[in-house]
């Protein structure tokens, strides 16, 4: 059975996709009632609110809590047994030598993977020690491709992907909800500009998925002298990559804080 510590957004993106794909065998921690209650009524799953009871029933083990709660999971569990367990750590910047001290006994595979995984369009990046068996990072990888697309990367790039994938939805949708502000100021009614961002979005990514460079898709698009040429003048002109970069980096950087105050 497959267990998730913590029943919020990430765990339900995940088991949701996880279930879309037929995996039926799942059991959800979560403290607060009315939380559990919904996701049995929404899922059809199990759901606890005791977290060694979860560990004794799971042979894989999703912790989906947040890192400043991993050391009152940590302190919970401390006499569980975690022998032959799988525990994968959904967790910004909680590095695995830190999971490794924690949860001893059990594999240890870290993953950051990112809500599109509600619809099966995840991006999971999954790392692993050199120790983890081969076994093991091909469950946790066969897990993951049930919500998307799944790379295996040195650990040494996850607070890099943590800033790109793992939070990336939540820069994709400002910059959607900034061009729906801009479509009103225009005179379009919301939910038409809303439309219209929304499937240009969806139109855009299926171009790029295609293999179309970004460069030559602006190409594609900015005749001479016309209007998109017009408007990229104006991002062009600005400080906008910069505040891309800054944007990244500090998401960055709270990923490397996260991992610092553990002493991982
Ligand atoms: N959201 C994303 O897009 C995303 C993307 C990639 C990775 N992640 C990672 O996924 C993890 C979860 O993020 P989230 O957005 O899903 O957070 P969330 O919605 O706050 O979910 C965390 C859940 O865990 C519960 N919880 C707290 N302590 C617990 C414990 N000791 N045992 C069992 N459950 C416990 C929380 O309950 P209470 O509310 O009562 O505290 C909450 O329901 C984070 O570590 C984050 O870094 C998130």
């Amino acid at each position: 059975m497959i267990g998730f510590i913590g029943g919020g957004n990430m765990a339900e993106a995940m088991l949701k996709g996880m279930l879309a794909k037929g995996m039926g065998d799942v059991l959800v921690s979560e403290p607060r009632q009315d939380r559990r209650q919904q996701l049995r009524q929404l899922y059809g799953i199990n759901t606890t609110d005791d977290n060694v009871e979860l560990i004794h029933r799971c042979d894989v083990i999703i912790l989906a809590i947040k890192p400043q709660s991993v050391t009152d999971l940590a302190q919970q569990t401390r006499d569980a047994d975690l022998t032959d367990k799988v525990i994968i750590s959904i967790m910004a910047g909680v590095n695995l030598s830190y999971l490794e001290r924690v949860f001893r006994l059990a594999s240890v595979v870290r993953v950051m993977p990112n809500t599109p995984a509600l619809e099966q369009a995840g991006m999971s990046v999954v790392a692993v020690n050199d120790d983890v068996a081969e076994g093991v990072l091909n469950l946790a990888i066969g897990l993951l491709d049930c919500i998307g697309k799944t790379l295996v990367l040195p650990e040494a790039f996850m607070d890099a992907v943590t800033a790109l994938s793992g939070s990336g939805p939540g820069f994709i949708a400002w910059f959607v909800d900034a061009m729906i502000d801009a479509g009103e100021r225009l005179g379009l009614e919301r939910d038409i500009a809303a439309a219209l961002a929304i499937q240009t979005l969806t139109g855009t990514a299926k171009l790029l998925q295609c293999g179309i460079s970004p460069a030559d898709l602006i190409k594609m698009v900015a005749s001479p002298g016309g209007t998109t040429e017009a408007g990229l003048n104006v991002l062009n002109n600005s400080d906008a990559k910069s505040i891309v970069t800054q944007t990244l980096t500090a998401a960055c950087q709270k990923s490397v804080e996260l991992g610092k105050k553990l002493g991982g």
